[in-house]
């Protein structure tokens, strides 16, 4: 019971969240119009062909209609044979030209979804880390694959069927209104009675469609999470599996009866035109015929409305249901521009300079900074919240300076959240600084290209993610084009050869999500061996050596020293050996420089660093190791 209103709490929020039925804008069609540009000259072709093609179509009934009438004059069987041989040649035409017209429409499709696709993929590899610390990758992984599968759907199914139906529509309706127009327009009286509703059913499917995407999404994120090792450990460590299921089932039932009354609704249309469409055709058959017997019309005319009639409904009810289509392909669409949208907020200057050649000096000077706010970098339907906060963005840097001259070291310490690692993000700009300006080289970072700083500069980040990748792969990110001796050149120095030599496969060996197969010490390592392979000209070190036991850092620290050795470098530290070898080191507390100077200069002020020395630096190993500053 319990677990049971929680599910259904958290769905409605979802549900409200995205239960608007908003019509669509003329933007959106213009956009889709946009990325159809590229293919104009396949579009001309297939409205070329589908008018070929509508042309035949009708022109069947009316001879049929005239070997009837043949026969009720008496002809001989040679006209009969001749128009027969016709109808066979145009069955014949017909079949090619539809093959033709299918391939065109699928190539034009297909085409839409590789653009969307990959435009969609370069754009969120753009979006700034704030973007994915903010949004599901389950949601987004479903923008990717679903949303843009549906768009498609409006070009090579709809789009075309629209077409090629309404040049269908249109001919027939003129030829059946010349053979006879009462009749006809008798038999289309019916029409609007089915117009009127495609229409509110068209919203409302498209409403339906755009609340069953929600929910998949958030099934998709949701498994996305869960079923991944570290998420799946958290679950049976500390979820409720129960609680989980029961939501899980919620949504998967919304999902279930949204299914149900899309097909309903589908169906109910489909039959009700078809009653219609047979209704219409008896009314054919007793005016015409009544006609026919009192010599107003020929025998011949009658069957050819008939059989116009029969291929006038068919592509009437196409229409309909491409109506309806169209509408949850727009939803798709819209979806996929909503993304597009999104504005990167750290983006490349278009006269963006390279990092100049040589040793490289690193700069703050006057940084402030917060975390930006959510409505800043990310979107409501990703995070599965009605609205994003615009609140957060307090201050978490005040006014920090400091200059590292090149191949000069400067240790950073304070207590936890002080923010070293935000002053680290700043450099290779994961985030940017709100006033004051960050140097490398010399040269504002955001007047660098990105590829020069990732050149220049290396970074070992606290929790040193790997892909889900081999060994090798994951050294090779940072430098393709090295060879088997440096990689191994690497490994040993990091000291992490002798692990790798005994894995099963060695370098190819894959290590497992979030590279859980290593021990944190491990991976730690791997990170640092890619560094080292990478030899960049400005190395960034957030507590590198935390997850490392006293004697594999020793280890791992001969090997960063001679890394560091005649290189800029930034290195957050939690350890004494490092901090003492530091050229200047800065005590961070708040997010404000506090202290500034060398190891014995701050020890003789007696300040926050002689409080620091004495409290964490002085202890044993073993309880370095268990509480590391910082
Ligand atoms: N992505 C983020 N969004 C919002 N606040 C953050 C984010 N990352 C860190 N913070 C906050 O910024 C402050 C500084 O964090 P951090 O630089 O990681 O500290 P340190 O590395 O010194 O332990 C902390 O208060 C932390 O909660
Ligand atoms: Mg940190």
């Amino acid at each position: 019971m319990d677990m049971e209103v929680t599910a259904w709490h958290s769905l409605h929020s979802t549900m409200n969240a995205q239960e608007d039925r908003r019509p669509f804008s003329r933007a959106t069609l213009r956009r889709i119009g946009a990325f159809a540009r590229p293919h104009r000259a396949r579009i001309g072709r297939f409205l070329l062909l589908s008018m070929v093609t509508a042309l035949l179509a009708v022109a069947t009934p009316v001879l049929a209609g005239r070997v009837v009438d043949a026969i009720v004059r008496g002809d001989d069987a040679g006209t009969v044979a001749r128009i027969a041989l016709l109808i066979a040649l145009i069955a014949v035409v017909e079949a090619g030209l539809g093959l033709l017209t299918r391939w065109l429409s699928a190539t034009l499709g297909e085409g839409l979804i590789l653009d969307l696709r990959t435009t969609v993929f370069d754009h969120v590899q753009r979006m700034p880390v704030a973007f994915f610390t903010r949004t599901r990758t389950g949601a987004l992984v479903s923008r990717l694959n679903n949303d843009v599968i549906g768009a498609q759907r409006a070009f090579s199914n709809t789009l075309s069927g629209v077409v090629s139906n309404l040049v269908t529509l249109l001919l027939t309706m003129a030829v059946m209104l010349t053979i006879s127009w009462q009749i006809t327009l008798l038999a289309l009286v019916l029409l609007p009675v089915f117009v009127v509703p495609a229409r509110r059913m068209g919203t409302r499917m498209a409403g339906l469609q755009r609340e069953a995407a929600a929910h998949n999404a958030t099934m998709g994120t949701r498994m996305t999470e869960r079923f991944s090792a570290p998420g799946a450990t958290l679950v049976k460590l500390f979820g409720r599996p129960a609680d989980e299921s029961a939501e899980f089932a919620a949504r998967a039932g919304r999902v279930r009866d949204i299914g149900v009354r899309t097909a309903m609704l589908q169906s109910t249309f489909v039959t009700a035109l078809t009653l219609v469409s047979a209704l219409a055709l008896a009314l054919v058959y007793g005016l015409g015929g009544y006609y026919a017997l009192r010599g107003s019309l020929e025998p011949g005319a009658v069957v050819a409305l008939a059989l116009l009639l029969t291929r006038l409904y068919a592509p009437l009810t196409a229409l309909a249901g491409a109506r309806v289509e169209v509408m949850s392909a727009l939803v798709s669409f819209e979806r996929v521009f909503e993304i597009l949208d999104l504005k990167p907020l750290i983006a490349e200057r278009t006269d963006a300079r390279e990092v100049p050649e040589g040793p490289v000096s690193v700069e703050f000077d006057g940084v402030s900074f917060g975390y930006p706010s959510a409505d800043k970098v990310s979107l409501a339907s990703l995070e599965e919240v009605a609205t994003l906060d615009a609140g957060g963005g307090t201050q978490v840097l005040h006014d920090v300076s400091f200059t590292a001259e090149p191949g000069r070291m400067i240790a950073l310490v304070g207590s936890s959240g002080a923010g070293k690692s935000t002053i680290a993000q700043l450099l290779p700009r994961l985030y940017d600084a709100d006033s004051g300006t960050v140097r490398l080289g010399g040269v504002d970072v955001r007047d660098l290209t990105a590829d020069s700083i990732r050149a220049t500069l290396g970074m070992v980040t606290q929790d040193g993610h790997l892909f889900h990748e081999s060994v090798r792969a994951n050294l090779l990110l940072a430098r393709p084009e090295a060879t088997e001796e440096e990689i191994w050149d690497a490994l040993r120095r990091s000291r992490l050869d002798g692990l790798v030599a005994s894995l099963p496969e060695g370098l190819d060996t894959v290590v497992g999500e979030r590279g859980y197969r290593l021990s944190g010490g491990e991976r730690q390592r791997l990170t640092i061996a890619r560094l080292l392979l990478a030899r960049q000209r400005v190395v960034i070190l957030d507590e590198a050596t935390a997850h490392l036991d006293s004697t594999s850092e020793a280890a791992v620290q001969e090997a960063l020293t001679e890394a560091l050795e005649g290189r800029t470098a930034l290195v957050i530290a939690h350890r004494l050996s490092t901090v003492r070898a530091a050229d200047l080191i800065l005590v961070v507390e708040d997010g404000r420089v506090v202290e500034r100077g060398t190891h014995e200069e701050l020890l003789a002020i007696g300040g926050r660093y002689e409080e620091l020395h004495r409290t964490q630096f002085e202890k044993p190993a073993s309880q370095e190791a268990a509480r590391p500053l910082g």
